[in-house]
């Protein structure tokens, strides 16, 4: 049978067995999605495991995106342009390393027909998802983006990928169409980002990439002050239906069961 693997630490957290081992009941695919803690020492074996067959497809999770390159044969431009990757796969006995990040992070907005063109995007946080919307976010046609990071050198490394990226201090606000958390700020319940949120008032777009919990601080407060919000829960699942794409050939259905597998708190 074969066999699929999120690998990330930690990776209790993560919905791609529930997600992944759905869909393949559904397509009736022989084959079984499970999720490993890993080391960094352990990536090696993993890469090997690809190679023979033994493991026949990979999403790897916080904090391995970028740590997983050197390990591997080739990546996709994509990958290359991010330096993220989530998803391997084997081909012609070389380890390949794709973003499917980037497309559902887009897919997710065109699903709420929200679009980017001619906006102002201010993104909060510089860590492993970040580069993905980034790269999303320019293929879409965004006018402007800064981006906010408490430390502010990981901001300027962005910077280099993407010069025109404008780079803010962390605390301070621009004037935005959009802000998206891309911090893991939100994840605990009681989390709070520090803005301004008197500053901000209405009519703007709140983007949480935080699914679970499903409404974040930063999203209910967003909606006491009438704007819009939407959580990361589409982006994660469309992130996963082009890494089943990219394996199994086929584009599973987002049906109501799916929304529901991950509406969970
Ligand atoms: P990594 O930074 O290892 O890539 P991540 O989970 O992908 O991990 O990213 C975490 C993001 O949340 C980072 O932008 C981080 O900011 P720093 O780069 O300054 O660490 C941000 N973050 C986490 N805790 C935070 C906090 N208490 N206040 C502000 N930002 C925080």
């Amino acid at each position: 049978m074969k066999k699929y693997l999120v690998i990330g630490n930690p990776v209790e957290h993560s919905l791609s067995p529930q997600l992944h081992n759905y869909w393949l009941k559904k397509n009736n695919i022989k084959a079984i999605y499970e999720k490993k803690l890993l080391k960094i020492s352990e990536i090696q074996e993993i890469i090997s495991q690809l190679k023979k067959d033994q493991i026949n497809g990979v999403n790897v999770t916080i904090p391995f995106k970028n740590s997983v390159i050197p390990f591997l044969d080739d990546i996709t431009d994509l990958a290359k342009e991010t330096q993220s990757v989530n998803t391997l796969y084997k081909k012609k006995d070389r380890v390949i390393g794709d973003n499917t990040d980037v497309g559902g992070f887009k897919c997710a907005l065109e699903n709420i027909n929200y679009n980017v063109r001619e906006k102002k995007i201010l993104i909060l946080g510089a860590g492993g998802v970040t580069s993905s919307v980034i790269a999303a976010l320019k293929k879409m046609g965004a006018l402007d983006i800064t981006l906010s990071n408490r430390t502010k050198d990981k901001a300027e490394k962005l910077k280099k990928i993407y010069p025109d990226l404008k780079v803010i201090d962390w605390g301070k606000l621009s004037e935005f169409d959009m802000v998206i958390n891309a911090t893991s700020l939100g994840l605990k319940k009681e989390d709070k980002i520090e803005i301004d949120y008197s500053v901000i008032g209405s009519n703007k777009f709140f983007y949480d990439i935080i699914y679970s919990p499903s409404e974040t601080k930063f999203l209910s407060k967003a909606k006491e002050l009438l704007n819009q919000t939407e959580n990361g829960k589409k982006m994660f699942i469309y992130q996963a239906q082009l890494a089943f794409e990219i394996w199994h050939g086929i584009k599973p259905e987002i049906d109501d069961e799916v929304i529901k597998l991950l509406g969970n708190d």
